[in-house]
């Protein structure tokens, strides 16, 4: 396909890119707009690795073509914390989501791959329901791939931000 020029909407901010319109969004955020919290994982939406939030609600980038995005906000990793401030109406943003404070308190990565993914899925879910139960956080997070194995810590983490 043909390239374009396309507008994002990026962490509070607009980018401009050019690429054609089948381009999977992962691509252009590591290639392009050097944003790197994204990971390239399976390539076929089936670990999470690559999760980015869409108007708040997780996709998975490496399966989301350009064109499919329109004016949708786009919140990397990167953006997390800006986005989990505007959400809850705090003045300043944090350094880190409480979900990654959380991951790292709890010393949940191993190998650190598939904590993007995580982390973007377990900020999706608190937002929608700040006192989830055990059983809401691990269907919230089936669709994620821990290679390590480090389900047990991720779940402890998770309860840990919500407060529970
Ligand atoms: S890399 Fe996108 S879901 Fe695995
Ligand atoms: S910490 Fe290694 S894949 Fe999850």
């Amino acid at each position: 396909m043909a390239e374009a020029h396309w507008t994002l909407q990026i962490n509070g901010r607009s980018a401009a890119v050019q690429a054609a319109p089948d381009t999977p969004l992962l691509y252009v955020l590591q290639n392009d707009l050097a944003l790197k919290g994204a990971r390239f994982g399976c390539g076929l939406a089936q670990c999470g690795a690559c999760s980015v939030l869409l108007d708040g609600r997780e996709v998975r980038a490496c399966v989301t073509p350009l064109s499919a995005i329109g004016a949708r906000a786009i919140t990397t990793l990167e953006g997390l914390p800006q986005w989990h401030a505007t959400q809850q109406g705090l003045r300043r943003a944090p350094d880190l989501h409480p979900v990654q404070q959380a991951l790292i308190d709890e010393q949940a990565p191993q190998c650190g791959f598939c904590m993007n993914g995580i982390v973007i899925k377990a900020a999706e879910l608190l937002a929608a329901n700040p006192r989830p139960t055990d059983d809401q956080i691990r269907a919230a997070l089936n669709g994620h791939l821990c290679r390590c194995g480090a389900y047990p810590s991720i779940l402890r983490a998770v309860r840990r931000a919500a407060g529970l």
